[in-house]
């Protein structure tokens, strides 16, 4: 199991950042659970580039931009070089902030370039009775890999991330045996796009207001391999308790 701590910009003070990191190195020491944090970049800097611990970082977001004159921008080459393992690519706020499934494919290729592991989130506004919903997230998923090369395709992490769930509480999440239908339908469409059998093992991981109160009922038989947790992941109450129901 991957859990993905993305703390957006929830976390703003050094004070937060140390006690999450702490609960963070608890569960990755008491469990089998790869613990991986994604805090703002400058946090991500202090924190990966003299980590010794299992916990990984990830970045929120890479710029489309590789280097020189682009004041502002945080490229995957830096981020690699500041000791991230892991990169979340086209995150639906970055694509309400204007990410096309151009942008998120050429940042794609940035992250692998500088051996980062992208994680692809995708996900849907809201669902219909036709299913077209379905075949949107298919057109995501392919648009951010076709430019990909095959042996590339195989290391990305897909989050599926349902913009309806995201923000909210537990009980507007996703129900266990929706999750599971959705995990099946995203193994089937990477399936087509990877070689062989190697989509059957794809880390596919669920985000959307997974709180301590879901996360063990949503892990239990769904099919998925982890989650991407927002504001739970940011608030240290419900971190912990997150990390009790985990350990
Ligand atoms: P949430 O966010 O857990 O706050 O719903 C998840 C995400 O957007 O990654």
């Amino acid at each position: 199991m991957i859990l993905i701590a993305n703390w957006k910009a929830y976390v703003e003070d050094r004070k937060r950042v140390r006690e999450l990191v702490i609960l963070a190195k608890r569960l990755a020491r008491a469990t089998r659970t790869a613990v991986v944090l994604a805090p703002p970049a400058v946090f991500l800097g202090t924190l990966a580039t003299h980590n010794t611990s299992a916990v990984q970082f990830a970045a929120q977001d890479v710029s489309v931009t590789t280097g020189g004159a682009a004041t502002g921008e945080l490229t995957a080459q830096a981020f690699a070089a500041a000791g991230a393992t892991y990169a979340i690519i086209g995150h639906s706020e970055r694509r309400a902030a204007g990410d096309t499934d151009t942008l998120v494919a050429k940042k794609m290729a940035h992250a692998l370039a500088h051996g980062l592991i992208p994680i692809l989130c995708v996900g849907e506004r809201e669902r219909d009775s036709d299913g077209h919903y379905l075949a949107g997230l298919r057109s995501q998923i392919a648009l951010a890999l076709e430019s990909l090369t095959l042996k590339e395709r195989t290391k990305v992490i897909v989050a599926y991330e349902p913009l309806w769930a995201i923000g909210k509480t537990a009980d507007h999440a996703i129900k266990e045996d929706d999750l599971r239908e959705m995990a099946l339908y995203l193994r089937k469409v990477l399936a087509e796009l990877l070689p062989g059998q190697s989509a059957s093992r794809s880390t596919i991981i669920y985000g959307g207001s997974v709180e301590p109160e879901n996360i063990r009922s949503l892990a239990a038989g769904s099919g998925i391999d982890g989650f991407l947790i927002g504001h739970a992941s940011a608030n240290p109450e419900q971190f912990r308790e997150i990390v009790r129901a985990l350990s």
